[in-house]
């Protein structure tokens, strides 16, 4: 049982590199990883909560490090992208987790709005994804990860350009498998529910919201953050070698009601 299961699921001997990794679903997945035997670097912003995960990591035995990186900027994100790949070698998995979700109406939305939602949610998965992916592919293994979003489907409360963005991010998993799966890089998506992050912190402070949007779910409840750990750990491991470019939908069921 137990090497049956190593087969299918340890990132033993992988590299990660997973963006949006000092919060929320970022974070979870970046310590689900580590737990499942990768190497994590981990990007973000705030220098104490990359500090946190990377000792998250490595009080559980896991090699770990991290970057501080605004992914708005390019010239910042190409040069984090070449630091990540230094502690460990060049990654064999690839997480794109940094988002924003500014939400204005739409007939309120700005240009810097717009772009700063092209340029974190669509424009860095792109640009990282190029980075890493040739060489993934030039080595006959990888996998790519990128965070989509009810709205990738759907519009859903001031979709505006998140919605936009997200549903560029489908597009853009299944451009990469296309490009890279012949080469074992297997290149998918993670579509989450309604779940509890800074990011939804908004919503949850009306909790006839929260409870309505739960109610909306087949499993009845929000998401919440170790939901995501066996998906992402299936999707970056060996388990996942027939299973490219498709979205899969972490929702309880939201987005088939
Ligand atoms: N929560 C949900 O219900 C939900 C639903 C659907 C999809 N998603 C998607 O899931 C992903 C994670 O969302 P979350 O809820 O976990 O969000 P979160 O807790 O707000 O975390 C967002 C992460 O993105 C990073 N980030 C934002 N702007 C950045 C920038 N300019 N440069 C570098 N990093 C940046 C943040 O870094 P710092 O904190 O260090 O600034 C943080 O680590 C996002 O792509 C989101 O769109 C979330």
């Amino acid at each position: 049982m137990g090497e049956f299961l190593v087969d299918l699921f340890s990132l033993q001997g992988r590299t990660a590199v997973v963006t949006g990794a000092t919060s929320g679903i970022g974070r979870a997945i970046a310590v689900a990883l580590g737990r499942a035997g990768a190497r994590v670097v981990a990007l973000g912003r705030r220098d104490d909560a990359l500090a946190a995960v990377v000792a998250e990591l490595r009080d559980a035995g896991d090699d770990a490090e991290g970057f501080s990186c605004d992914l708005a900027d390019r010239a910042q994100l190409r040069r984090a992208a070449e630091r990540a790949a230094e502690p460990f070698g060049e990654p064999d998995i690839l997480v794109t987790s940094a988002g924003v979700n500014l939400r204005p109406p739409f007939d309120d939305l700005t240009d810097d709005e717009w772009d700063l939602t092209m340029a974190v949610n669509l424009d860095a998965p792109f640009l990282l994804g190029r980075r890493y992916g040739p060489a993934m592919a030039d080595r006959g293994w990888g996998r790519i990860i990128n965070l989509a979003s009810q709205q990738t489907i759907r519009a859903f409360g001031n979709s505006g350009a998140y919605g936009v963005s997200k549903a560029g991010v489908a597009a853009l998993t299944r451009s990469q498998a296309e490009a890279w799966s012949k080469n074992g890089v297997c290149c998918n998506a993670i579509a989450p529910g309604f779940v509890r992050t800074p990011m939804t912190a908004a919503v949850f402070e009306d909790p006839r919201r929260a409870e309505a949007l739960a109610a909306r779910t087949m499993i009845g409840r929000n998401g919440e953050l170790s939901d995501f750990a066996g998906a992402a750990v299936f999707l970056a491991g060996p388990a996942a070698a027939y299973v490219t470019g498709q979205t899969l939908f972490v929702d309880g069921g939201f987005s088939v009601t």
